[in-house]
């Protein structure tokens, strides 16, 4: 029998995705929507062949309504305690009451489990969330993918194109971070949401790269030398993101402010996926580091 798979924040970037690679893989596809929702973006799904369902997600019993008959809920939603914890906790709560078997929180991180509480703010809500999901009966299973690629575009002291930078944090030139392509992160998600069981856990990552061979891939395919740099020790970095944080009160209320940010950065090299769980399964064609710079490397 086809699986039936009901999608949160499915007008978002990795949702959308998330229901793109449900549906291709045979899946029936429905997307939570809101009244505030983008149209464009609903009728981008309609078009896909998703079932596009208007809830309000302060009224539970239009959410369980929604959820009676899903296989797995995954959650894509992206926002702070309001929607992490809150809202997140009123979809799950809602999948509980219309006997959903499992849920796929909207972790797509770090695996903050081996974090310190304190030091990434959006992960210690996703900590909080984690700490409710796990007293329920529902099968919760959260994939870890590290960073996505993307951020490898947006010129932050990881790859700085316009500078020709490359920066790294402590005596960690050759540590590895963890990344994957937001498509792979959605092939992932929807086999998972697809599976009757999995584990808690999943740890993905499309590559592992570090600063030196980073470095080496960049030149590889510019022929340019980009400049490695260590910018501070890690204890430095902390003492700075805290500096930051503390001067910065408005960013309490941004989902990505620039403390936040680094938090992200710090996280990244405080912790890395020692086993990758990419070969969970056979049909996901992972992007190695060079396919995925050569996408906007020139
Ligand atoms: N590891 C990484 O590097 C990385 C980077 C970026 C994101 N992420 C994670 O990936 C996940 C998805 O992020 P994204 O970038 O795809 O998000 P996004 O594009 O901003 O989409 C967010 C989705 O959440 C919904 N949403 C927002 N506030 C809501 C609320 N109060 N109630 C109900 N729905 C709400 C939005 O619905 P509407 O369309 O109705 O507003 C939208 O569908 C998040 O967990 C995010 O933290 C990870």
């Amino acid at each position: 029998m086809k699986k039936t798979i009901l999608v949160a924040g499915a007008t978002g970037n990795l949702g959308s995705m998330i229901c793109s690679e449900l549906v291709k893989r045979g899946a029936v596809v429905k997307a939570l929507i809101r009244e505030e929702s983008d149209l464009e973006k609903t009728a981008v799904l309609t078009q896909a062949g998703v079932e596009v369902i208007a809830v309000d997600y302060h009224n539970p019993e239009s959410l369980k309504n929604a959820c009676i008959g899903a296989d797995c809920v995954v959650s894509a939603l992206a926002g702070l305690a309001d929607v992490i914890v809150d809202t997140q906790k009123i979809l799950l709560d809602a999948a509980l009451e219309a006997g959903v078997k499992k849920f796929i929180p909207s972790d797509f991180c770090t695996d903050y489990n081996v974090l310190v509480p304190g030091e990434n703010r959006n992960f210690d809500l996703r900590r909080e969330f984690k700490q409710y999901i796990d007293r329920t009966a529902i099968q919760a299973t959260s994939i870890f993918n590290g960073a996505f690629a993307d951020i490898l575009k947006y010129n932050t002291p990881i790859l700085n194109l316009k500078h020709k930078t490359i920066a790294y944090w402590g005596d960690k030139a050759d540590w590895k971070l963890d990344f994957t392509t937001m498509d792979d992160t959605a092939a992932f998600t929807a086999e998972v949401a697809m599976e009757e069981h999995s584990p808690r856990y999943f740890h993905i990552a499309s590559f592992q790269i570090s600063a030196n061979m980073l470095s080496e891939a960049i030149k590889l395919i510019t022929g340019q030398h980009f400049n490695v740099q260590k910018l501070s020790d890690m204890d430095e970095f902390a003492a700075a993101i805290k500096k930051q944080r503390a001067e910065n009160p408005s960013g309490e209320m941004e989902l990505y402010a620039k403390w936040q940010q680094a938090q992200y950065m710090y996280s990244m090299y405080s912790t890395q996926h020692t086993i990758l769980d990419n070969e969970n399964y056979k049909h996901i064609d992972w992007t190695t580091a060079t396919q995925y710079l050569r996408s906007f490397v020139k």
